[in-house]
Formats: structure tokens, sequence, C-alpha cells
């Protein structure tokens, strides 16, 4: 038995090739590349908490998944990072729970994040309960 979950351990570690972000290592990658102006983990500021975007994409709802036209939320949300908000194309957040209304997110090109760090925070944001 002891075994057996060591070698079950060891296929999940060898298979995960993003680094795992901590809370603190995501927020300082965050403040570095300019996310923070319009977001935070926890809470709404110009663009959704990253938390809210966790929960949207872990919970797929016929709404959500219309507007990934058959894309895997991470691959989506790759693209998505780098374009920026395009009015009438892929604006997807409305209003928040509190009512705020969110505004458009800029371009974020690799000069300002490089596509491995956009990659381990992506991955870090989706695993946020
Ligand atoms: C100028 C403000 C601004 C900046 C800077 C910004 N964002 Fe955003 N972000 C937004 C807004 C507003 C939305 C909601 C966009 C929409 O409704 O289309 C958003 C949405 C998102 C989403 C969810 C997209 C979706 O369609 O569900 C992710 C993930 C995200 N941002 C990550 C990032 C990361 C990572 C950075 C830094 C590299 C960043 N953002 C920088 C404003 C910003």
């Amino acid at each position: 038995m002891k075994i057996l979950l060591i070698s079950c351990f060891m296929t999940a570690a060898t298979t995960i090739h993003a680094a795992t972000l901590t809370s603190d290592t995501a927020n300082k990658l965050m403040t570095k590349s300019g996310c923070m102006t319009c977001h935070s983990q926890d809470t709404t500021k110009i663009g959704p908490s990253y938390k809210d975007v966790s929960h949207r994409y872990n919970n797929l709802t016929p709404e959500t998944l219309a507007y990934l036209k058959g894309e895997k939320p991470f691959d989506y949300l790759m693209k998505k990072v780098r374009t920026g908000t395009k009015i009438g194309v892929n604006k997807n957040w409305v209003k928040s729970k509190e009512g705020k209304t969110y505004g458009m997110m800029t371009p974020n090109p690799a000069s300002r994040i490089s596509d491995a760090d956009l990659k381990d925070l992506i991955t870090y944001i989706l695993t946020l309960k």
C-alpha cells in the first residue's frame, strides 16, 4: 500500500510542468506584470477577482460554455490576457456580485509577462477556491 501511494505521488509530480506559485509569489508576479492595477486575488477591482475567475471556469454554465466556443478554459484565458477585451467580441464580465460594472482589460504583451510566467499565473488562478 505504501509503495502504491508513493508511486502515485511520483506520477502526479512528474506530470505537472507548470511551477506551483504560492499566494505570495503570485502577488509579486501580478505586481511586476501590472495585473494588480485591475485585479486582486480576493476582491473585485476594475476586473474580476481571481477567485471569481476560478469559480467561473471550474463551474461551467451553458453561458460560459457558449463563450468558450469549445476551447479549454486554460487555453482561452492565455489568449484573452494577451488580446485584452474587444467590445462585441470577447467582453465577458458584466456586473460583479456587488453590482459593480467591470471595465475593459488592456492587452498584456509578452514584454509585460512572459508566456512561462503567464502559464504559471493562470494555472495558479484556476486552483483558487
Ligand atoms: C486595465 C486593467 C487590467 C489589467 C492591467 C489586467 N486586467 Fe485582466 N481583466 C480586466 C477586466 C476589466 C477583465 C474583464 C474582461 C472582460 O469582461 O472581457 C479582466 C479579465 C481577466 C481574466 C478573465 C478573462 C475572461 O474572459 O474570463 C483573467 C484571467 C485576467 N483578466 C488576467 C489578467 C492578468 C494575468 C493580467 C496581468 C498580466 C491582467 N489580467 C491585467 C482588467 C485588467
